[in-house]
């Protein structure tokens, strides 16, 4: 199926595998590529060292096409780009909006750039910037995430922009992709459905916590780090709701302390990227600690498999998955699947 997603990056199927905090690494990523499809490392949780050598693994692993997602106000993220550029990286996936001189520095060097937005005005202003094209995650995505629902969100910015849309939040089957298509998508981004696979390497007990979920188990909270996160509902959520002020932040302070010796990024260097994360937005400081904390209640389930010590971020879609398929597998059928959902609706109308 070719779309303007395929084209622009070079892959065979409409369809991403998105940057997810030390889920997306590179066996997930590499399996993605080799399906057909395209896979985005995520480098947040990586140092800069770590970073090059993850982008080599993949090159090892396949020769298609795959991207890699930073966050865009990191203090580090000019290092970070130019070893996209160095080792041939296709595209570049921002978390947050990406600068216009970032964006015009990795389009002069051929990278395509696909910045993740949750709002129309981000996807016009990343749009008049030179960005290639937009994921649009709606509300019911994982992770952090908006409010508006991506049957609302998508339309509206696939009519805001002249650049290609990808459809994020709440796809995991080829009647989403087909549905995101006539919405104007070019394709369909998913995170929770490949954290679901057999390529994930993601522990088997955090693996089984999601497939036991309901779609009532999937709840957005703030108790994290202060900004709207969407995990499945357990035990630790809801002692973070219920815990006072003084003790989250001391359990903070210790977690950044443990991210800060695994990122590599000096304090100094943390405190910046606190500083961008505040400006022109209403935190506080010890929500952009809390921030920091983030990194290390993911990597406790999904590296460590402590389903009762981290959180588990996830879109409501893990309350209809109950499968582990192989990412080939998994691309096969969304697209099978697809074809079969529009020769049915091509035979309806003749
Ligand atoms: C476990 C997990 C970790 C995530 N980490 C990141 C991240 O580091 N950067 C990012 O841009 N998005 C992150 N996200 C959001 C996803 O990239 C994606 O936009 C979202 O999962 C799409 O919704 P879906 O889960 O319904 O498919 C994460 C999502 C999950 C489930």
């Amino acid at each position: 199926m070719e779309t303007a997603l395929t084209r622009l990056v070079g892959v065979r199927h409409p369809i991403v595998q998105t940057g997810m905090g030390w889920v997306a690494g590179p066996r997930l990523v590499s399996a993605t590529a080799n399906a057909g499809a395209l896979g985005i490392l995520a480098s947040a949780t990586m140092d800069t060292d770590r970073l090059r050598e993850a982008i080599r693994e993949v090159k090892s692993r396949t020769g298609a096409p795959f991207g890699v997602n930073l966050r865009a106000d990191a203090a580090d993220a000019g290092d970070r780009v130019r070893i996209m550029i160095e080792e041939g990286v296709r595209v570049a996936s921002f978390a947050l909006a990406p600068s216009a001189e970032l964006i015009a520095e990795l389009k002069e060097a051929g990278v395509v750039v696909i910045p993740s937005i949750g709002a129309r005005r981000h996807a016009e202003k990343v749009a008049a910037w030179g960005a290639d094209a937009v994921i649009v995650q709606g509300g019911e995505g994982g992770g952090h995430t908006g409010e508006v629902a991506t049957t609302v969100l998508l339309p509206q910015v696939v009519d805001a922009v002249d650049i290609p849309v990808v459809a994020a939040g709440g796809f995991f089957d080829g009647r989403g992709l087909v549905a995101a298509l006539a919405y104007g998508a070019a394709g369909v981004a998913m995170g929770t459905r490949f954290l679901l696979t057999s390529d994930s390497t993601v522990p088997d007990a955090v693996k089984a916590a999601y497939l036991a979920a309901t779609v009532k188990d999937v709840t957005v909270t703030r108790a994290v780090d202060g900004l709207p996160h969407r995990m499945l509902r357990t035990e630790l959520v809801d002692a973070l709701e219920h815990s006072g002020r003084a003790r989250t932040l001391l359990q903070a302070i210790h977690r950044a302390a443990g991210f800060r010796r695994l990122s590599g990024l000096t304090w100094p260097r943390m405190i910046r990227d606190g500083l961008a994360m505040k400006h022109g937005k209403e935190l506080t400081w010890s929500q952009v600690l809390l921030a920091a904390n983030t990194p290390m209640l993911l990597k406790a389930s999904m590296v460590d498999g402590r389903t009762d010590l981290g959180v588990m971020a996830s879109g409501q879609v893990a309350g209809v998955i109950d499968d582990l398929p192989s990412c080939a597998e998994l691309v096969a059928r969304v697209m099978k699947e697809a074809e079969e959902v529009l020769w049915t609706l091509v035979r309806a109308d003749s």
